[in-house]
């Protein structure tokens, strides 16, 4: 695909910022509309700062009369939806943007979106697509001994976060059902990569154990999480924005099922050989804390549709995305500075005194 003009939501972010910068990469040109949150930060794009391929907005997905403005001006052949509150644990605090994001936002967005399609010649409306990137959390959680969660899965959202987009996800669905907008949706299992907030479980972990901080493991530390290197992410959303079929969902996942106990300790020890500590092995670091409530116990993703369908394959195995991940954060700790505002200083009061 060349020289496609493509809307994205929520670039600034982990994931979106990822994307953005590979669709550049491949000569596609990318207007970036983000609001930028504690979790969107334009230091994610900043090899990109003199490329005309990329345009950066300031805004809400939720602000009809500016994406309706920008789908105008813009004219794009696809929307690709990232924008969301992504943290689980942030729902306790701050619940009113879940659902002001992940589910007003969407449906919004949707809207604006089919208005302006409708207007399109036969021809652009028919390769149109609206790409909507979800979570495998939406289809709840398994046991040890459950099959991975497939496109067939029934939804079964246990976290507020989950049910927001679990919500939006249906939300998409019935725009196509509905009113023929093509669509497509992936679900994805937990991603980790550069440039991550470091409110979630791997880049937390890198930094405590970086600082000599108290590294906090919820509950027993056996949950287990699915996880994919955020650049296969990517690799496998431009595949369905490409190839997938109008209407489908698409599971993702990374096939590197780990107990979080694991994960750590796998962290611990690529920092006590690039990066050592003097006062001994960042392990005695490690601290199991009082649980999440509602925590999940399992997911896996069976991706075996994307594929078999689409020809998708997952470059990085987990041991080798997590060195190369270590040795970014190791070797952008300025990066990790800038984010720590008094936000980030204040969510980790709110999020972990008590536990
Ligand atoms: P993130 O929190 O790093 O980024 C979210 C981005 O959305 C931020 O740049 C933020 O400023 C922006 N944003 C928030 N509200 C907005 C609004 N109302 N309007 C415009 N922009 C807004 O999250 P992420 O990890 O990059 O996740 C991106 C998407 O991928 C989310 O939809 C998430 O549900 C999904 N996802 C994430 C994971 C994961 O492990 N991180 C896994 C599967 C799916
Ligand atoms: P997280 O990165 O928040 O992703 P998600 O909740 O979407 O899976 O958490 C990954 C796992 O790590 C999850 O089981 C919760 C756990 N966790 C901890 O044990 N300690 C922490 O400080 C955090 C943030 C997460």
């Amino acid at each position: 695909m060349r020289n496609k003009r493509l809307l994205v939501t929520g670039g600034a972010g982990f994931i979106g910022s990822c994307f953005v910068m590979e669709a550049v990469e491949r000569n596609m040109e990318v207007l970036n509309l983000d609001k930028l949150t504690y979790s969107g930060n334009l230091l994610n794009l900043s090899s990109l700062a003199t490329n005309p391929l990329h345009k950066f907005v300031r805004g809400d997905i939720g602000d009809a009369e500016l994406t309706a403005k920008l789908l105008e001006d813009f004219q794009p052949e696809a929307v690709l939806n990232f924008a969301a509150e992504s943290h689980v644990d942030r729902y306790i605090v701050n619940p009113d943007s879940f659902v002001h994001t992940n589910v007003l936002g969407t449906c919004s967005l949707l809207q604006t979106t089919l208005l302006w399609w409708k207007k399109l010649p036969e021809d652009r409306a028919k390769d149109f697509r609206f790409l909507h990137v979800s979570t495998d959390e939406v289809f709840g959680a398994l046991k040890a001994n459950d099959p991975p969660f497939t496109e067939e899965t029934p939804y079964a959202p246990n976290s507020p976060y989950s049910a927001s987009k679990a919500a939006s996800d249906h939300f998409v669905r019935a725009y196509h059902e509905t009113y023929g907008l093509p669509t497509l949706i992936t679900n994805c299992s937990n991603n980790y990569g550069p440039r991550q907030f470091p409110e979630k479980l791997i880049p937390l972990v890198i930094l405590r154990a970086i600082s000599g901080e108290e590294i906090p493991v919820y509950g027993s530390g056996e949950n287990i999480r699915d996880w994919l290197q955020v650049e296969d992410h990517c690799s496998a959303i431009l595949n369905v924005l490409e190839k997938g079929r109008i209407g489908q969902t698409y599971a993702i996942g990374g096939r590197a099922e780990r107990a979080n106990l694991q994960v750590v300790q796998a962290i611990c020890s690529l920092i006590d050989e690039l990066h050592p500590d003097k006062n001994g092995p960042t392990g005695r670091l490690i601290r199991l804390v009082k649980d999440r409530s509602g925590h999940d116990f399992r997911y896996a993703v069976n991706c075996s549709k994307i594929e078999q369908e689409l020809g998708w394959k997952q470059r990085w195995t987990f041991e080798q995305g997590l060195r190369k991940t270590v040795i970014w954060y190791l070797d952008n700790q300025d990066w990790l500075q800038a984010v720590q505002s008094g936000e980030y200083r204040n969510w980790l009061y709110l999020n972990y005194a008590q536990r």
